[in-house]
């Protein structure tokens, strides 16, 4: 299939344009490069031998966005392109609607104009909010957001579930990740962090190559074995892979189906602290602070569907999500960014 993947240069887009061409398709990635450069693509290169037709264009300019639909036959759109940092969307929500929610539109209008009609998208475990019990599944629907990154998620789904509606012919998957960690085991391609991290992996490595004195965990009084946060991590490379599936699937599908990508399994703070321990080899220094506001205590897919629908199992455990993870930031002095 000839795919266009929007965010193709970000951290989970570069890992699913290596596992489409690994599996022969097709990939031309158009992304702005606001979170991420064009030297992915010479990467991307390396890896799979292929160069993927790029175009620097922003979803926000829709003479741009027509150019690359107009120069190309799409049979199908993975869509990450968006800003994904919950603290600035409380910040700055306009600017993360409108990216996230006005981009989005003019992408499914071209894909309309042009009679694309297979669509995955990037959604998050975060639109479950905290209204359930885990393991989260896929039928208990949209739960309560509680920011303006997670709400335009839940927006999103619900635009592309009413165009689906209104078009019997077309076909989307919705993704909701759980929490995405790891790296190419190339060490070439991983989620380069922008300023201070947010997430945890991205933290704990730069504690553990010294660019941080210790890592804060937030909180050891949750209700879990140790006291601190429990989350799915699922490796980058097993969500790509999924997502190989997904855009296969709606191919020969129509209507919309909501799947969650994880392991089905949960890890504490500390549990991840010791995997990364062992891959680094050294211990890492670390501090119990205050819990961070709006966080849950546990997080853990039901990974049923994803197994039944799509056939997808995530192969790589822990350590090895740890020791490609280290890899990657281990080489990132090597690596023009
Ligand atoms: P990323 O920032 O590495 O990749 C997103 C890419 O989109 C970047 O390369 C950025 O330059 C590009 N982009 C942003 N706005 C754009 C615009 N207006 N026009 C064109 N390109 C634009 O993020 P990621 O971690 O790879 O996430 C990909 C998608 O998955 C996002 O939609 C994110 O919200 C979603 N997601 C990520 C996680 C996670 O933990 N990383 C979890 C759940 C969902
Ligand atoms: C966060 C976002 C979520 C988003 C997801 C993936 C919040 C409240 N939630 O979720 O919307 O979908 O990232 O991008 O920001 N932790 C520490 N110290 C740190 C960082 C994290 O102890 O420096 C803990 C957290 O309290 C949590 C666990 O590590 O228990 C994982 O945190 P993180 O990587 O930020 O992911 P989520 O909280 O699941």
């Amino acid at each position: 299939m000839k795919i266009l993947v929007t965010g193709g240069t970000g951290y989970i887009g570069s890992h699913t344009c290596v596992e489409l061409i690994g599996s022969g398709h097709e990939v031309v990635i158009l992304d702005n490069l606001y979170n991420s450069s064009e030297n992915v693509i010479d990467r991307i290169e390396t890896i799979t031998g292929v160069r993927p037709a790029f175009y620097r264009t922003d979803i926000l300019d829709k003479e741009g966005l027509e150019k690359v639909f107009q120069e190309n036959d799409f049979e199908a759109v993975i869509h990450f392109a968006g800003y994904k940092a919950v603290g600035e969307s409380v910040a700055i929500p306009l600017t993360y609607y409108e990216n996230n929610i006005s981009g989005s539109i003019n992408l499914y209008q071209m894909m309309k104009k042009y009679g694309v009609r297979n669509l995955v998208f990037s959604s998050s475990a975060t639109v479950y909010g905290d209204d359930f019990e885990v393991p989260f599944k896929e039928e208990y629907g949209l739960g309560t957001t509680t920011n303006p990154y997670g709400t335009s998620k839940k927006m999103n789904e619900m635009i592309i579930t009413d165009m689906d509606n209104a078009d019997p012919e077309r076909s989307s998957v919705l993704l909701r990740y759980f929490n995405p960690i790891g790296a190419h085991s190339s060490g070439l391609i991983g989620e380069i962090p922008n300023g201070i991290p947010n997430n945890l992996l991205p933290y704990v490595a730069q504690v553990a190559s010294g660019q941080r004195e210790y890592l804060r965990v937030f909180g050891n009084d949750y209700d879990t074995p140790d006291g601190t946060g429990v989350r799915d991590y699922v490796h980058v490379v097993d969500l790509a892979r999924a997502h190989v599936k997904a855009i296969e699937y709606a191919a020969e599908h129509t209507g919309t189906e909501v799947i969650n990508i994880g392991t089905g399994k949960g890890y504490s703070v500390m549990q991840i602290l010791k995997a990364y321990e062992k891959a680094c080899g050294k211990e890492l220094p670390y501090k119990v602070v205050d819990r961070r506001p709006g966080d849950i205590a546990v997080c853990y897919a039901d990974t049923k569907k994803a197994e039944e629908l799509l056939g997808f199992k995530a192969e790589y455990d822990i350590d090895r999500m740890c020791e490609d993870s280290y890899r990657f930031y281990a080489n990132l002095e090597n690596i023009d960014k």
